[in-house]
Parts: C-alpha cells; structure tokens; sequence
C-alpha cells in the first residue's frame, strides 16, 4: 500500500488521508476480504461504513495494480478505470450527504478486472442481454443469442458524450480486449440506458450527443426504471415538487412524470465490427 500513488484517484486530500488512515489501522481485517473484492465478490462488506468501505476498496488497489501489471495493461488504463471511485464518492456525497463509498459492489467489478475504461466509456465482460418486453420482431432478427459472451457498455458521467470520443473508444475497445485477452471471443457492445430513447430525437435535435450516441445501437427491448433514470436526469436531490426544468431534455422528462409514464431504460447492441478500423 504504501508504494501505491493514491494521489492519481483525483480525490479529495482529506478523505483520502480519512481512508487510507483506516485502511492502515485495520489493514489485518480488511486482508481477509481482499480474495473476495478480487473475485468481485462484496457480500461480507455490508457491516462497513461508507467511509471503512472506501478504504476497503483503496486496501485492494495495489492488488489489483498489480495484477494490471501482470498482464501488461498500461497504467494509464489503471487509473482511467479507477476515477470511477472519485464518482462514485460525489454520488454518495449527493445521495446520503455521507463521505465515503456506498456503492461498493460496482468498484468490485473493477477491483476484479471485469470493467475497463477505455476513453469516454466504459466496458465489461458481460453476456448478451434482452430485456423483457422486447419487440419480437427486433429478438427474432437479432443476430445474437441471449447469454452470449459479448462486451457491455457503460456511459460514466463526469464529461460531454461526444461522439467522436466514443468512435475512439470503441475502437479502443476492440483493440483491447484482442490484445489483452485474446481468448475472449465476442461479437457485439450491448448496453442498457435511458440514452437509447427514440423520442429523444424529437426532443433534442438529430445533431446532439446524446441522439447520435442512440443511433449507433439497434435497439431490442426496454423495461421501466424510474428512479434511476429520474436520478441521471435531476440528480440524486428528489424533491419534485422544486423541480425546475433547465432544458428540454428535463422538461420532457418532467412532462412524463406529471403524466404518469413510466421513465424506460432501452436495451441496444452494436457490432464490434463496425469499429474496426
Ligand atoms: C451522458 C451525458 C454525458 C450526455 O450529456 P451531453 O453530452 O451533454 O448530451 P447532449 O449534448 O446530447 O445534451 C443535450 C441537452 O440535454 C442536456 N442534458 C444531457 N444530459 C443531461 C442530464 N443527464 N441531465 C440533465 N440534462 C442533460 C444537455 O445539457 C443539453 O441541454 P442544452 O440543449 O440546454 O445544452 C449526460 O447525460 C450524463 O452525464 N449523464 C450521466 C451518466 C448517465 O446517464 N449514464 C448512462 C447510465 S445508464
């Protein structure tokens, strides 16, 4: 622990020395969680508080590094992946008002190298997945099949979704997982977001992030999730009754919860051929 540069998380100096204090002072505890955090396995980290379990996930983190190492990816890889704790620490500091990491169980997955970021997005070993409610039409001429290996996508807040920047990290993509495991044969990017959303073309105009991003992935399916989405979309502060609308995303999104209707998470993929270059 003590060789590792905690400094490059980008977060902030005081709760880093809070956590990595607690990481020291109960180092011999938090020991006999690492082979579970490096499996992805967080079940027994519930008792934590957030403030234990960030220092939990900073313990693990020369572990991890250095199984990066092993496998000779570049620490600038490391370290893009590993911003996601900097995140995840302002969502709980917006949520619960609490210092710490709540959200333990998404950091294992990068903890146990499932999850990579990769320029803009983000990008883990997944099975293909249709959601239900799926058109039959869009499963029946879907080229996958369900429970396939395949690659899933993550949109991390945080930056502008600019489309170039996420041509260069699909490409990325591509030329990563062939060069750091070869031996995971999959065919397609599959993501599920409130991003994929048809109407929005209407809503923004054809030329925005977001409506471009959408059109890259044919879509399959969707499933109502109202509160995460009306979470990406106002923020964690749920007060509705304040909310006031900066924009026409947000009013569509405030029209639909006045109406009743439910805020749909879509389920798309894209072929990972279309990004080879
Ligand atoms: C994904 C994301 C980066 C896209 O943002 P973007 O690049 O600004 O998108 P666009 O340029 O297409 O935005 C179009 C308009 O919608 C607004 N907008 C975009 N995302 C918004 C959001 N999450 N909340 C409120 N307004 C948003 C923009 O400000 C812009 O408004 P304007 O016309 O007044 O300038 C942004 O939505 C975000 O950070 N979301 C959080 C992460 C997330 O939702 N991930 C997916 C999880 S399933």
């Amino acid at each position: 622990m003590n060789d590792f540069n905690y400094k490059k998380l980008g977060l902030n100096s005081e709760l880093l020395a809070s956590a990595l204090d607690s990481a020291k002072r109960n180092g011999n505890e938090y020991r006999k969680y690492l082979p579970f955090l490096l499996r992805g396995r967080t079940s027994k980290t519930k008792k934590f508080t957030p403030l234990e379990k960030l220092a939990l996930v900073l313990y693990a983190l020369p572990s991890t590094y250095e199984n990066y190492k092993q496998k000779g990816i570049p620490d600038e890889i490391f370290f893009s992946t590993f911003s996601d704790i900097k995140i995840w620490c302002d969502n709980a500091y917006e949520q619960y008002g609490t210092a710490g990491l709540v959200n333990v169980r998404w950091l294992a997955k990068h903890l146990s190298m499932r999850i990579f970021r990769l320029g803009r997005l983000q990008f883990e070993f997944s099975r293909f997945a249709i959601l239900p409610h799926a058109r039959f039409k869009n499963v029946i001429s879907c080229p996958y099949r369900l429970g396939e290996k395949c690659i899933a996508l993550h949109i991390p807040q945080g930056e502008k979704l600019d489309s170039d920047a996420c041509l260069r990290s699909f490409a990325s993509a591509n030329a990563f997982f062939a060069e750091y495991y070869p031996d995971y044969k999959y065919r397609c990017y599959n993501v599920i977001t409130w991003l994929l959303d048809p109407e929005l073309e209407q809503v923004l105009s054809k030329d925005r992030n977001i409506v471009k991003f959408g059109k890259t992935f044919t879509l399959l399916g969707r499933v109502p999730d109202n509160d995460m989405n009306e979470r990406r979309i106002f923020g964690y502060k749920k007060d509705r009754a304040n909310y006031s609308p900066k924009n026409a995303l947000q009013r569509y999104i405030l029209d639909r919860i006045n109406k009743g209707k439910p805020l749909y998470s879509y389920n798309g993929f894209v072929s990972k051929d279309v990004f080879d270059r």
